[in-house]
């Protein structure tokens, strides 16, 4: 299996540029099976998320033309249902965004039949809310022998009022594309605001759908009778952009991180400077700069616009070497932080009660052999490796790979010392399936 090697201690120096957004690029392209005729999706991150969700669509007819590595034409005009099989439930299982085909095939078919998604395993991801929206919608939807199968009565959905109980992403999402094709208005409340349902949002309208709202807590979607072609860019990854904010807060240099929009990392830049890192915001730039002592500090996560999920585990490793004690407060997922296990490893000091872990930092993590327990776990470890004394061997690496394009090679030209090496596991490390999420 792959791993990565890491001689840690190097600070991080020169410019880094961020991709497309993943979690935006793993909805959009579900979403394009709604499109009849030649859409173009610009800037998409060339990881294999992006791969599973494109092959899924091409099983299913439609033609998919890779321009260059981030460019790609999708004609989803001959898609069908037909082209469902085996070797696309293979594919779905391992993602958690193929739930947003449901939406999309019932939006352009009146009918659709996934398989449960996969995910990281946060503790439970139940997917109440998306049924819940897409029943008001007027699908009938069933779960059951590890499959999602809906219907809508009479072939289309209509428009409605749906309150969401809970502020989720992939709900407001899926109910989001199934509304854009039905009949008559649909207004959907207390809705996640994540930059990427912005993006999905302009995607759809640039289909010529008529979504209002995204970004504030309520969104209205008029149903349009079909969505046509067109270019659309995907904006970049928030994720991204801060697991590097994070890199060199924890290694140390300074870093120029190119294609962002600073307005998304305002909360991630503001916990940093607490933390004594300089961030200087430019238009589409954020430089990142740490040479003094680290400060500890108090995370909490929650919805957007605060402090992302997404990017606990890599504030987690750098909280493990900053001085003083810290408190990391988990607000979305019941378990996220199984990847102390792997920094207990090298040397981190981590006290977890439930959904809160108080770190004691230390003044220097040492290299060890962990693994990447999920994708942003994976960077967690990787953000360690580089700040630690002596070599750390990271495993499980597909998990990272799922989400960050190149992070081996954009971590070399920042002058860290990391590679990837193909190499048998040691005995005693744990193996487990790696559903995606
Ligand atoms: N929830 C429900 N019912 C539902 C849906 C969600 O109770 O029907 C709960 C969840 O259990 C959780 C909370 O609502 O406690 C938020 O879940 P949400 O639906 O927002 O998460 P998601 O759509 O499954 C997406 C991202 C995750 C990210 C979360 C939160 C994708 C593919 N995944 O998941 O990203 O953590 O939003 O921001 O977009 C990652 O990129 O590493 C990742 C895991």
């Amino acid at each position: 299996m792959q791993k990565y090697i890491i001689s840690g201690g190097r600070p991080l120096n020169g410019t880094v540029s961020i991709s497309g957004a993943k979690n935006a690029a793993v909805a959009i392209i579900p979403a394009a099976l709604m499109v009849r005729g030649v859409c173009r999706i610009e800037n998409l991150p060339d990881i294999s998320d992006t791969d599973t969700l494109l092959r899924v669509l091409e099983i299913m007819g439609a033609s998919v033309r890779m321009i260059n590595r981030t460019t790609v034409e999708l004609d989803c005009t001959s898609v069908s249902l037909d082209g469902l099989s085996e070797e696309v439930w293979a594919l779905t299982r391992r993602i958690r965004a193929s739930y947003y085909l449901i939406g999309a095939m019932l939006g352009r078919f009146g009918r659709a039949c996934s398989t449960m998604p996969g995910g990281c395993n946060f503790g439970v991801r139940p997917i109440d809310q998306h049924i819940k929206g897409l029943n008001a919608l007027g699908a009938n939807v069933r779960v059951d022998g590890g499959f999602i199968r809906a219907r809508a009565e009479n072939g289309r959905l209509r428009g409605a009022r749906i309150y969401l109980d809970k502020v989720s992403v992939g709900a407001t999402i899926n109910i989001m594309i199934a509304a854009a094709t039905a009949e008559g208005r649909t207004v959907i409340e207390n809705v996640a605001r994540e930059p990427h349902i912005v993006d999905l949002a302009n995607f759809l309208n640039s289909m010529g759908a008529d979504v209002r709202g995204a970004g504030t807590d309520v969104i209205k979607v008029r149903g349009v009778p079909s969505l046509h072609g067109g270019t659309y860019a995907l904006i970049p990854d928030q994720i991204e952009a801060g697991t590097y904010m994070a890199a060199v807060a924890a290694a140390g240099g300074c870093v120029r991180i190119e294609n962002v929009i600073p307005k998304h990392l305002d909360c991630i830049s503001s916990k940093l400077r607490e933390m004594n890192v300089e961030i200087e915001d430019g238009d589409d730039y954020v430089v990142v700069r740490r040479d003094g002592l680290l400060c500890h500090a108090d995370v909490k996560t929650m919805p957007y616009p605060g402090f992302p999920t997404d990017m606990q585990p890599q504030i987690g490793a750098v909280l493990c070497c900053a001085s003083g004690i810290s408190a990391v407060t988990e607000g979305v997922w019941d378990n996220r932080f199984k990847y102390f296990e792997e920094l207990r490893k090298m040397g981190a000091t981590v006290k977890v009660d439930g959904r809160t872990a108080i770190i004691i930092g230390v003044d220097r993590l040492t290299g060890a052999t962990v693994r990447a327990c999920d994708l942003r776990a994976g960077a967690a470890v990787v953000i360690a490796g580089l700040a630690a004394k002596g070599v750390t061997r990271v495993e499980d690496v597909q998990y990272i790979e799922r989400g960050y394009e190149d992070i081996v090679g954009k971590l070399r030209a920042l002058g860290a010392e990391i590679r990837c090496v193909d190499e048998p596991d040691e005995p005693t490390s744990r193996r487990t399936d790696w559903l995606a999420g």
